[in-house]
C-alpha cells in the first residue's frame, strides 16, 4: 500500500527545541525538513549588513526592496548532519544563529511583506507533502490545513537556559540575563504582532517539554504522525 505523506507544521515559543523535534522527525519518516524562522533570519544578517536597521528600528522600505536580491536555500549536510542555510550561495548558518541577528529578527518578522515572500516560498517547498516544517505561524497561515501541528512550550527561563548553553558551546561569549531578556522580548513580540502572530491553531496539539528528554518528544511525535498517517491512508 502507497503511504499517503502528511504536512508536519510545528509552532511554539522561541528556543523551545521545535527545529531538534522537525529535525530528527524529518530524518525518521524521510521528509523534508524547513526551518522557517531560518529564513527570517537571513533576511536580518541581509538588512544588518547593508545597515538598514538602526537602533532596533528596520528601515522597513529599504528591507522590502532588498527582498529582490535574496535567494535563500537550505542543503543537508551528511556530514556534519546539520541542516545549513545559504544566502545568495553563501553559507550564512552560524552568523544568522548569532545574538545580534536574534535581537533583530522580531521587527523584520512583523513586516508584512517580508512575510508574505516567505510564506511563498514555503508553501511551494510543501506543494509535494512530506515535510515537516517549523516557525510560528505554520499550522495558521503557512499550512492551515497541514494534518498534524504540534505547538510547543516551555518556561522561559528553561528556555533561555538551553540557548545559554548552546551558545557557549560554540564558543560566544554571552549573559543569561541577556539570553532570557531576548526569549521574553521576543515571546511578546511574536505573540503581540499584527501579522500572523504565533498563537496555537485550534486544531493543534500542544507539547510543553519543560521536563522531556528530546528522545521522549521525538517518540511521541512519531506516535501522533503514524497516527495521522493512518487516517490519510484509510481516506
Ligand atoms: O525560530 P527562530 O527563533 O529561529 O525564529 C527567528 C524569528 O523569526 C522569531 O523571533 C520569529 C520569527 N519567525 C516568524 O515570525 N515566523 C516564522 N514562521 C518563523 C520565525
Amino acid at each position: 500500500m502507497i503511504k499517503k505523506k502528511i504536512i508536519i507544521a510545528i509552532d511554539g515559543h522561541s528556543s523551545c527545541g521545535k527545529s531538534t523535534l522537525a529535525k530528527s522527525l524529518a530524518r525518521e519518516l524521510g521528509y523534508i525538513y524547513i526551518d522557517s524562522g531560518a529564513m527570517y533570519r537571513v533576511v536580518t544578517l541581509h538588512a544588518l549588513r547593508n545597515g538598514w536597521i538602526k537602533n532596533g528600528q528596520p528601515d522597513r522600505e529599504k528591507v522590502i526592496e532588498g527582498m529582490k536580491d535574496i535567494k535563500i536555500t537550505f542543503h543537508w549536510d551528511e556530514n556534519t548532519e546539520k541542516n545549513t542555510t545559504f544566502l545568495n550561495g553563501e553559507n550564512v548558518e552560524d552568523e544568522i544563529r548569532q545574538l545580534e541577528v536574534s535581537q533583530n529578527v522580531s521587527p523584520i518578522s512583523t513586516i508584512a511583506e517580508v512575510r508574505h515572500q516567505m510564506v511563498k516560498q514555503q508553501r511551494e517547498n510543501g506543494k509535494n507533502k512530506g515535510i515537516v516544517m517549523d516557525g510560528r505561524d505554520i499550522g495558521t497561515v503557512v499550512f492551515p490545513r497541514a494534518e498534524l501541528k504540534i505547538f510547543m512550550t516551555a518556561s522561559p527561563e528553561i528556555r533561555a537556559q538551553r540557548r545559554y548553553l548552546e551558545l557557549k558551546e560554540k564558543g560566544q561569549e554571552v549573559e543569561f540575563d541577556e539570553i532570557l531578556k531576548n526569549v521574553e522580548d521576543r515571546d511578546t513580540i511574536d505573540s503581540g504582532r499584527e501579522v500572523s502572530p504565533l498563537k496555537k491553531a485550534d486544531d493543534a496539539i500542544v507539547l510543553d517539554n519543560s521536563y522531556l528528554t528530546r528522545e521522549q518528544q521525538l517518540q511521541w511525535s512519531l506516535e501522533r504522525a503514524k497516527e495521522k498517517m493512518e487516517e490519510e491512508n484509510e481516506s
